[in-house]
């Protein structure tokens, strides 16, 4: 029995890292990539590196306006709702718990002055990458 019980106990905690973040985060961004297709590539480099490849490409930005529009982190007159942000973004995009998210959250805020809303959400999203990787990118390797 207790054999047995064990993998599916492995099996479980793993599904639940692999889904810390809200799930809602996902559906809305495989949505958001129906109407603003963004490369797989353009993808990760924002995941890595914090930013585009071409910081010109309109439907990249607009791609990830959508997703914060979709969420809620965003409203339709560029205001960022911070609480939404930290809500959804909690454990995005490496699983890993960002203890001080509010704080990066509350600094990106006042950081992003575009005015344009496909470039104001990639200004921000680039400033919360950015800060994530800067203080915590590194620690990821040691797990
Ligand atoms: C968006 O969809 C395309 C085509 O299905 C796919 O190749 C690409 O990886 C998707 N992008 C993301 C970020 O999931
Ligand atoms: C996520 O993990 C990748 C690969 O380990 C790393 O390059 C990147 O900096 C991490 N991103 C964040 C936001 O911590």
């Amino acid at each position: 029995m207790l054999i047995s019980a064990f993998p599916h106990f492995i099996i479980f905690v793993f599904a639940a890292r692999v889904h810390a973040y809200d799930s809602t985060l996902n559906d809305v961004r495989i949505q958001c990539n129906e109407t603003f297709p963004i490369s797989y590539e353009y993808d990760v480099h924002l995941m890595n590196f914090g930013s585009f490849p071409d910081e010109s490409d309109q439907t990249s930005m607009c791609f990830i306006h959508c997703v914060m529009d979709k969420t809620g982190m965003m409203d339709t007159e560029g205001t960022f709702h911070k609480n939404t942000v930290v809500e959804k973004l909690q454990g995005f995009p490496n699983d890993t718990e960002i203890p001080d998210l509010e704080e990066i959250v509350e600094h990106c805020v006042t950081e992003t002055d575009q005015e344009e809303l496909c470039e104001r959400a990639y200004g921000f999203g680039k400033c919360l990458m950015i800060e994530e990787i800067q203080r915590h990118g590194e620690a990821q390797e040691e797990e």
